[in-house]
């Protein structure tokens, strides 16, 4: 009878929303452009803003514990992480027919009412990660035909007969980016299984509690939900934040990891490691976020990274190492970093002898990399010395740095990219000194070279 009501309900506002749709569109065009570039309003407290034509209403870490009234309508995407929502009521977001997402992240949701959705015929990101909810069901999915990107991991999930048809619903092959990672947390025996993966007939074998499928939430009963098991092996989505808009990012800082979390989502456009206490990086522990531009690393332990550590970051633009103990990269370190444009090394203790000319070697040979913060802490006598002025030092009596002709051919400004990349990394791996056991060894690879 329910499902009944709601799938006509569903059926009524399908009908009746193109119409409303395209007058809201139009009337937020014309507003959009009478206030021409006037982007930024406050709404009480809360901030307004356009992005790529759409708009945004800001209210995330502002204490709230609903939604208010007079919040704009036409607004595309709405930003609640971080407040003290623990109820949503039937309709609680109709008037925003347009929402296309919606973060309610981080807040202290136990109770969200069937119909708590109902109207957001648009939206197709739900954000519900980092709550108290122990129960939910298909029916609060219905009023969101649009919906592809639904976060519910790292909420106290009660695995019984009352979340049947939501686990179901989840289940559906083309439901791919609905619920995944979310977990059981209760009964004890089923702790710790992925809603996603589960066998749904386990949810009503042990029932004997008088839930019925699809029944409504209790209301809070006093008690607050058992807060989720503690986890074995830390993982990226129970540990770190994650957040959609305006970009997708993973937020991790200061979370005293001692490593590359687990399970990281494959969609994160940023990723902030920093302030952790992250000794390694071990080979491949980013090859899962392929679509990687921005790595936070500073301000851990880092001492050593494996050759193969960034592998498959083909898109990183923007590297922060600053703030480790690095004192020089493995040969190959960077090899992977095809697009890279901005890498931070400041704050580590480099040592200046060969095992550093690696590092020189590959940003001469990537001039479109800025980096910033190479200085020589070791040895003595190099102490405060740019890195690169030591390696001139080291190759000074080369004969291809004092000689122009020789250096131009050398850099060869006719050649394709490819070829020089190929020659000069043969010519120079010969210049790489080997370990010091003749005192000057450069001589003889200064002849190879010519
Ligand atoms: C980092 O880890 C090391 C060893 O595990 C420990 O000695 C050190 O105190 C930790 N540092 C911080 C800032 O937690
Ligand atoms: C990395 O994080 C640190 C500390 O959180 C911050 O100061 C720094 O600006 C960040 N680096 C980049 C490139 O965003
Ligand atoms: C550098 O990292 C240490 C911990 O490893 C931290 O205490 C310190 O504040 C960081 N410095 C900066 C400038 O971020």
């Amino acid at each position: 009878m329910r499902l009944l009501s709601a799938l006509l309900l569903l059926l009524l506002l399908r009908s009746t929303e193109p119409r409303k749709g395209g007058r809201n569109r139009e009337r937020g065009r014309a507003r959009g452009k009478g206030r021409a570039n006037a982007v930024k309003r406050q709404t009480s407290e809360c901030k307004e803003y356009m992005e790529a034509g759409e708009k945004y209403l800001d209210c995330q870490d502002r204490q709230l514990t609903g939604v208010q009234q007079h919040w704009p309508e036409d607004i595309h995407h709405l930003l609640l992480a971080r407040n003290k929502i623990q109820v949503l009521r039937d309709n609680t977001f109709s008037q925003f027919k347009n929402l296309k997402s919606l973060d309610l992240q981080q807040n202290e949701l136990y109770m969200v009412e069937e119909e708590a959705f109902a109207g957001l015929g648009q939206l197709t990101t739900l954000l519900l990660q980092h709550n108290q909810m122990k129960t939910a069901s298909e029916e609060h999915l219905l009023p969101l035909p649009n919906l592809r990107y639904l976060r519910l991991y790292d909420n106290p999930w009660d695995c019984r007969c009352s979340l049947d048809s939501l686990v179901r619903t989840l289940q559906v092959p083309s439901n791919r980016n609905l619920g995944n990672y979310a977990k059981c947390s209760e009964p004890d025996a089923l702790r710790g299984q992925k809603l996603k993966k589960m066998r749904p007939e386990l949810l009503c074998a042990e029932d004997g509690e008088g839930h019925l499928p699809g029944q409504k939430p209790q209301e809070g009963q006093g008690s607050l939900p058992k807060p989720p098991p503690i986890k074995k092996y830390p993982d990226a989505n129970s540990l770190c934040h994650t957040y959609m808009f305006p970009k997708p990012m993973l937020d991790c800082k200061s979370k005293e990891l001692k490593n590359i979390p687990s399970s990281l989502p494959s969609d994160i456009v940023r990723m902030d490691l920093s302030s952790n206490n992250i000794t390694q990086l071990r080979p491949k522990e980013f090859v899962a976020a392929r679509d990687l531009k921005l790595l936070n690393l500073s301000s851990n332990s880092l001492d050593q990274i494996d050759t193969a550590a960034f592998a498959g970051l083909l898109y990183l633009r923007e590297l922060d190492l600053s703030n480790n103990s690095l004192h020089y990269f493995q040969y190959g370190v960077l090899e992977d970093l095809y697009f890279l444009r901005m890498l931070n090394l400041g704050d580590n203790p480099w040592v200046c002898d060969y095992n550093i000319h690696y590092l020189i070697y590959w940003l001469k040979h990537h001039p479109g990399v800025a980096y910033s913060g190479l200085i020589c802490t070791e040895p003595q006598e190099f102490r405060g010395w740019p890195v690169e002025n030591y390696v001139k030092t080291y190759n000074g009596e080369c004969p291809k740095d004092k000689d122009p002709q020789l250096g131009k051919g050398d850099t060869g400004q006719g050649q394709t990219a490819q070829v020089l990349v190929a020659e000069t990394e043969e010519a120079e791996m010969e210049l790489l000194p080997k370990p010091l056991r003749d005192p000057r060894p450069k001589k003889y690879e200064v002849t190879r070279l010519t």
